[in-house]
């Protein structure tokens, strides 16, 4: 039977994320990512597109948080793509850094989307976050590829809904996918669709899509003020980064030469 989703009673939503990248475009929808994780208790999560990894690594603390037995997984050939530009190295190597809380129960698997297919049984994903190339072919591709592995319980995320410019073409699949299954689509941060994809959704994860449906201008700004939140924490770490920075850079250049 279905119950009113009370968001009193979790405890992730009100947690900040530890990874904060100022480059992200994922920021913003982090307490939903741990909250998500909260209710599907998943077994096994698999990211298609990581870089920074602030979407990734909020599904990792919500994981890690929880004390839950989950697998987790970023795929991601951290060179980039079209839409995300072609980066340095430094991204990857300062994720890894990051990552090493984690290493007991998650891997950063270095290569294309399709390199990683053989690595997991069918019917073995949970919670599957696309996020990679934006172009409709390219994210249907990366649904349709990865749907076989896709367990009796699970959810798809699709990140940037809302964007419509420059060849982004998720919002044509949601439009296709999203009255098949049970789902919402929170409209901040470029759009973040969620999909019960399984056949045997998890009760709370059924509870919260339906109370979000029946409430969607209340619960879209609900999570959008939580991510604001986020996105200003972000903002104001960046900023002490900064003036710390400038203060030692300061102090070096007040300080005499010795001979
Ligand atoms: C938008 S970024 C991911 C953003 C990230 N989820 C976050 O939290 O900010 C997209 C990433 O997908 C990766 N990517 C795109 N297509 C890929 C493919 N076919 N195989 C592996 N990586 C891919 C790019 O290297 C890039 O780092």
């Amino acid at each position: 039977m279905t119950e009113v989703f009370n968001p009193l009673v979790s405890r992730t939503l009100s947690q900040l994320p530890h990874r904060l990248h100022r480059k992200s475009s994922w920021t913003e929808h982090t307490p939903f990512a741990m909250l998500l994780v909260e209710l599907l208790q998943p077994r096994t999560i698999v990211e298609l597109g990581t870089q920074h990894g602030v979407s990734y690594c909020s599904f990792c603390q919500a994981v890690d948080e929880l004390q839950l037995p989950t697998r987790c997984r970023a795929v991601d050939t951290w060179k980039g793509d079209a839409h995300a530009t072609y980066y340095k190295e430094s991204v990857y190597t300062e994720l890894l850094e990051h990552h090493r809380r984690y290493e007991s129960f998650s891997q950063l698997l270095r290569m294309t989307f399709d390199e990683a297919l053989p690595q997991f049984p069918a019917a073995s994903v949970d919670l599957l976050h696309i996020d990679g190339l934006h172009t409709y072919e390219a994210v249907k591709k990366d649904y349709e590829t990865w749907r076989p592995k896709l367990s009796e319980r699970a959810v798809v995320l699709f990140h940037d809904t809302m964007e419509t410019q420059n060849g982004f073409g998720v919002h044509q699949l949601w439009r296709e996918l999203s009255p098949n299954f049970p789902a919402f689509n929170f409209e901040h941060g470029h759009g973040l669709g969620v999909l019960a994809v399984g056949a045997q959704a998890q009760q709370p994860v059924l509870d919260f899509l339906a109370t979000a449906s029946a409430n969607p201008a209340s619960t879209r700004a609900l999570f959008a003020a939580l991510g604001r939140r986020v996105q200003l924490e972000t903002e104001k770490q960046w900023l002490a980064r900064q003036s710390a920075f400038g203060r030692t850079l300061a102090a070096l250049k007040s300080k005499p030469h010795s001979a």
